[in-house]
């Protein structure tokens, strides 16, 4: 256990309830969250913008040397700053979900993202969610979980998301997207999103939020009364 408390790791694909899920067990456990998608998001909104192409590794290194993201809680939100500017709404859409799949498959943004996340959660106390946390960034973490769904459900579970949203797009195209993006996670070649050999699998395809956060809590709590 580090100066405070332990790092708890939740990977996993999109959809899984990874976000929903880190948010509320760090609130039961008084934890800081990193939301590590977040991050990726952020350097891909900045990639956008400054017109850098997928596969311009000097660039995008340039870009992240520059790039300072934080994290600033609002009430029960949290907001994403990129060089102090809230992008916390303008990365959450498909085309930003889409670019960051492609940008995170780059060498120099793990690279440069890997070193600000070790530093951000060395000192334990922290639940870090992401696809590559508890094999690359922390394998040392005390908890690891590896959340998953099947992808018809986590892709029902984004479509109602987006109609809550007003956005026209049906469920077989959001199956369809979600299919694609854990293609491009699972085979790209620096940390695709993988299971560590220590990391607990939970399934939520037929669980409730409620159930799956009993169970994460309990362990966590477990591996502390270990000291
Ligand atoms: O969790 P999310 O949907 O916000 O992630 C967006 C993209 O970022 C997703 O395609 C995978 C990538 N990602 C990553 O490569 N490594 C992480 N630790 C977190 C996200």
């Amino acid at each position: 256990v580090r100066e405070n408390g332990v790092i708890v790791a939740i990977d996993g694909p999109s959809g899984a309830g990874k976000s929903s899920l880190t948010k509320l067990l760090a609130q039961r456990l008084g934890y800081i969250h990193i939301d590590t998608g977040a991050m990726f998001r952020a350097v891909a909104l900045m990639s956008k913008r400054a017109g850098i192409a997928t596969d311009d590794d000097a660039r995008l290194a340039e870009l992240c040397r520059g790039l300072d993201v934080t994290f600033v809680r609002d009430g029960a939100s949290c907001r994403v700053l990129a060089n102090g500017e809230d992008v916390s709404t303008e990365i959450r859409t498909e085309e930003i979900g889409l670019l960051t799949s492609a940008i995170s498959a780059r060498k120099p943004v793990r690279e440069a993202l890997l070193t600000m996340q070790r530093a951000m959660g060395a000192k334990g106390g922290v639940i870090l969610e992401g696809r590559d946390i508890g094999t690359v960034v922390f394998p040392d973490a005390e908890v690891k979980f590896f959340l998953s769904a099947s992808a018809e459900e986590r892709g029902r579970r984004r479509y109602l998301e987006l109609a809550a949203r007003g956005d026209s797009a049906t469920l077989e195209e959001t199956i369809a997207k979600v299919i694609q993006r854990d293609k491009q996670d699972e085979g790209r070649e620096h940390a695709p999103l993988k299971q560590a050999d220590d990391a607990l699998p939970i399934d939520s395809t037929s669980l409730s939020i409620e159930e799956v956060l009993s169970v994460m809590e309990n362990a966590v709590r477990e591996r502390l009364a270990q000291g």
